[in-house]
């Protein structure tokens, strides 16, 4: 009998496990059952930690905005797209409020009632234009893609935001496999990558990574990371959302 099919980017083929992630949660059934894990109790204390970083690192670009000539928003104004949205996870997370969804799961998108715009689309070919919005967010989506779609995702996302894209990943360091073997009973899955390896991802796609923080140290191995551009941007579009 064999296992479960391997996660690990680097042991099957690129576009395969892209393809996989994509259509992982295409059926109403598939999203109910993402909505519904989440109410997990210990689902829910890793949310905590993830909105948390992501709160922080919305406002780190916030900070960094301050010196983009006329770009500067207050916080409560600014706009963000939430990329690979699925259910809705970020809407109670202290965010501005002008928040458009991005998914290329329609069913996803529709287990979010938050009432926010939503737009079925590809985190590769976001469907805005240059410095659109100011910040783009894609959470828990880039551990299990491979570093082809991390480099598309990153370029696409610096391309739409004017102030930086906040991306999650998963670093299970040799500590941390260790304790969630002790817990498992088991390896853990062979998901995520290095901070070197992401650095050097980001790089390519002509970002930096200016903040860098935990979403629940002992209990996970995901990070959620602030990436700037390398270029300096000054843009001013129309903004997207009056509401
Ligand atoms: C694990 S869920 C994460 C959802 C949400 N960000 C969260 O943290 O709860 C991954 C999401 O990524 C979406 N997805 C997968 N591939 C995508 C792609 N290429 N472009 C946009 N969304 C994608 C899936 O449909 C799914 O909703």
């Amino acid at each position: 009998m064999t296992g479960p099919a391997s996660t690990d980017p680097a042991s099957t083929d690129p576009a395969s496990t892209d393809r996989a992630t994509r259509i992982r949660y295409v059926t109403a059934d598939g999203a109910r059952r993402y909505a519904a894990d989440l109410r997990h109790p210990v689902a829910r204390v890793i949310t905590a930690g993830e909105r948390r970083a992501v709160r922080r690192a919305v406002a780190a670009a916030h900070r960094r905005s301050s010196g983009d000539g006329g770009t500067h928003v207050a916080f409560r104004d600014m706009v963000w797209l939430d990329v690979a949205a699925g259910s809705g996870k970020l809407v109670d997370a202290g965010l501005p409020p002008r928040r458009i969804a991005v998914d290329v799961s329609a069913a996803m998108l529709a287990e979010d009632r938050s009432g926010h715009p939503a737009v079925v689309g590809d985190a590769r070919a976001l469907p805005f234009a240059d410095g659109a919005v100011d910040v783009v967010v894609v959470l828990r989506l880039l551990h299990r893609c491979s570093d082809e779609m991390v480099r598309a995702v990153v370029a696409e996302g610096l391309r739409v935001a004017r102030h930086g894209v906040v991306i999650s990943d998963v670093r299970p360091t040799p500590s941390w496999r260790a304790r969630a073997r002790r817990v498992l009973g088991r390896s853990p899955a062979p998901i995520g990558r290095s901070r070197s390896r992401l650095t050097r991802l980001v790089a390519d796609s002509g970002g930096l990574v200016a903040a860098d923080l935990p979403t629940v140290p002992l209990l996970s191995s995901g990070r959620v990371a602030l990436i700037t551009s390398t270029e300096s941007r000054f843009r001013v579009t129309k903004p997207l959302l009056n509401h």
